[in-house]
């Protein structure tokens, strides 16, 4: 991992085991989120009051900000077994019958990336969702038959970072739909000093708000800067994380103090230099600096937007007055920047 890379949100390999050790697994240590955790809340103590399986569930959201960890915490307050594949995995349909046939009452299957399943999948999934039912064709040519096979009452957990690209029969096939949010500052300051606990790892308070406010109100790149900056504690201090140790590590990672990377800087850079402000489509901007549109809709416009430094508008994103202070441009008018 290269330094600039410490604030991408997405999962880096070799992760996966501290997100584990990390993962809270209950809603109690679960931070943050309230609006959503109240409603599972009610709709998980429902369910187990019918002795039912859960509505289906779709959690959607930009990466590292808790879907998967979501749905094991519901496998686990509901009591149910949770088996994990994800979209692109399920190449045939033979992929996800043989999954839903082996499924016990009311267990979860948690479908990550699902917005990448094919169509066939896709299809399957249909009946099974709706009917608890698997269409199996027997034979072939003229004389093939279909026959419906039952399956358990399951609920599907699906997780996708790009709602948008799911279809709307599959869509529509979930009771329970929500949009996780970027975290506020006094969120992932609990989350880092939650996580420091568990690590062992002594921080002040100060310095978790430092990571939190430079961690792109995303949990998983907070988790990855206080790492990093425990090292630093550790080689160039006392091993105990203040203030003073906190900023000189993340200055040293060039973490900007808004959490910015290089690529976000040059988006604006772009919407302001190239387009005056913009209106700018996200075509555009990603032939412009060369990246893709899709990393540029998941991961930077949605953050951009969520400080307030650009704006979707019909005609394309713009620039705000506040990206333009931040950025120490003096402004610009219809002929360019003055
Ligand atoms: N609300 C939270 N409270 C405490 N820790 C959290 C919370 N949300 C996420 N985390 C931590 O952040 C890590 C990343 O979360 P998770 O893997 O669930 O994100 P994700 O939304 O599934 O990401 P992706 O879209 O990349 O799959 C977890 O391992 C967990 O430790
Ligand atoms: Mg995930």
């Amino acid at each position: 991992m290269v330094s600039e890379d410490i604030n991408k949100p997405q999962r880096f390999l070799g992760e996966e085991e501290i997100e584990k050790t990390l993962r809270p697994l209950s809603f109690q240590g679960f931070i943050g989120q309230k609006d959503l955790i109240d409603h599972l809340m009610v709709s998980i103590q429902a369910t187990k009051k019918r002795k039912e399986a859960l509505d289906h569930v779709l959690f959607y959201g930009p990466p590292g900000l808790g879907k998967t960890t979501l749905a094991h915490i519901i496998a686990s307050e509901l009591g149910v077994n949770v088996h994990t594949t994800t979209g692109p995995a399920l190449e045939r349909k033979k992929d996800i019958a043989s999954i839903l046939s082996n499924l016990e009452d009311h267990d979860i299957l948690f479908i990550d990336e699902i917005h990448r399943l094919n169509r066939s999948v896709e299809e399957t999934l249909y009946p099974a969702m709706e009917d608890f039912a698997l269409d199996i064709i027997i034979g072939q040519g003229p004389s093939a038959k279909t026959i419906r096979l039952d399956i358990p009452k399951f609920t599907m957990i699906g997780a996708t970072t790009r709602a948008g690209m799911m279809t709307s029969p599959l869509r529509a096939r979930f009771g329970i739909i929500h949009r996780l949010n970027f975290y506020n500052e006094n969120d992932l300051a609990e989350i880092i000093l939650r996580d420091s606990g568990v690590l062992s790892i002594k921080i002040d308070k100060d310095a978790s708000y430092e990571i939190s406010k430079r961690s792109r109100g995303t949990p998983r790149i907070a988790i990855r800067m206080l790492k990093r900056v425990r090292d630093y504690a550790q080689i160039k201090g006392d091993g105990n994380i203040d203030l003073k140790i906190t900023k000189y590590a993340l200055d040293k990672l060039k973490i900007d103090e808004m959490g910015l990377d290089e690529v976000d800087k040059e988006i604006l850079k772009i919407i302001i230099e190239k387009y005056n402000g913009g209106p700018v489509g996200i075509e555009t901007i990603s032939i412009a600096i060369q990246e893709a549109k899709e990393t540029i809709e998941d991961v930077h416009e949605p953050y951009l937007i969520q400080i307030g430094f650009i704006k979707r508008t019909q005609r394309g994103r713009v620039i705000t007055n506040t990206a333009l202070k931040y950025l120490k441009y003096k402004g610009y008018d219809e002929k360019g920047l003055f």
